[in-house]
């Protein structure tokens, strides 16, 4: 029997339109809509489409949502600048520096850049603070795409306490925050890296797995128990033909996808994995419209807490 599809696309919708009264009542309340300022650094392709879904999002969700476009060759300092202008600015009460940033602008930038965004305003809850935050269970603005994955569990049901939640990757947006997020909901939590010994015989002990390590089709059915819930955050752009028509039969709807666009985007869970689990999230379609829908919760929890916190 095939997976149960959790549609990501409906549930977020769902959530952005559950968000749009206390949105509206906020913008009555404070005179201006909750306001999110996005810092882009550089074109790259995956970011520019990101960044035009968050900005488009947020308008439908009667947000405001402003754009800080800096060029590939843009310094550290202009990117604390543009962070700066935001951290005063009144009417922007979440901001998000997208990732990644150039590499030019060197190994440390990143977390330079995060240490800058004003606590309160860290709509993507990357500042040490609002980890450490996360860590402690306190509440905080937390990591979208895990506070996403949470919320599609929840809304589907699916039970993470006493389950064994396997997440498969350590990154600080994903892997990190993914872990502390089940273990606050009492799953019992193994991360797995590239050093893991075993990476299927641990992932195959999985209630829960979670793939969030961006390489394609990585995860098969040889890493999935039968029935487990699989969640797939990678988002891979793949234009091998090869590869494509050994996943994809001709006259499907992917195939025919991937020959008008000559590329397609992939996650980290092979598609034959929809024969063994439970339940799975497609791509496109699954964890990628929760980080949206997360997105515009938070900055809305921000300009609440903004608000509360000068009356
Ligand atoms: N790049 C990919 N995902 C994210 C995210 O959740 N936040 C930011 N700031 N950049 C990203």
């Amino acid at each position: 029997m095939g997976a149960r599809m959790l549609d990501g696309t409906a549930v977020g919708l769902a959530i952005r339109n559950e968000l749009r009264p206390a949105v509206d009542a906020f913008t009555a309340r404070a005179g201006r809509p909750p306001g999110l300022g996005i810092v882009l650094t550089g074109s790259d392709p995956g970011s520019e489409l990101y960044v035009g879904s968050k900005l488009k999002s947020a308008a439908q969700s009667g947000l405001r949502a402003d754009l800080t476009r800096l060029p590939a060759t843009a310094r550290l300092a202009d990117v604390f600048a543009a962070v700066d202008a935001l951290n005063a600015s009144d009417v922007h009460d979440a901001i998000l520096v997208q990732s990644p940033l150039p590499a030019a602008l060197g190994g440390d930038a990143e977390r330079q850049v995060v240490d800058r965004i004003a606590v309160d305003k860290d709509v993507d809850g990357f500042h040490p603070m609002n980890v450490g935050r996360l860590v402690q269970g306190r509440p905080t603005l937390a990591a979208c795409t895990p506070s996403g994955v949470i919320e599609l569990l929840d809304r589907y049901q699916i039970p993470m306490a006493g389950r064994h939640a396997v997440v498969i990757g350590r990154s600080d947006i994903v892997g990190k925050p993914m872990a502390l997020l089940l273990l606050h909901r009492h799953a019992t939590v193994t991360i797995c890296h590239s050093r893991t010994v075993d990476l299927p015989a641990v992932c195959r002990q999985a209630d829960i797995l979670v793939a969030a390590i961006g390489r394609p089709v990585f995860v098969t059915p040889a890493f999935v128990k039968p029935g487990a819930t699989v969640i797939d955050v990678g988002t891979s752009k793949v234009d091998d033909r090869e590869l494509i028509a050994s996943l994809f039969p001709v006259g499907s709807k992917r195939r025919l996808a991937f020959e008008k666009h000559g590329a397609l985007t992939l996650g980290d869970v092979h598609p034959a994995v929809a024969e063994v689990a439970g339940a799975m999230t497609p791509v496109p379609g699954g964890v990628g419209p929760l980080t949206i829908a997360m997105l515009l919760r938070n900055t809305l929890t921000a300009a609440e807490h903004r608000l509360a916190a000068r009356c």
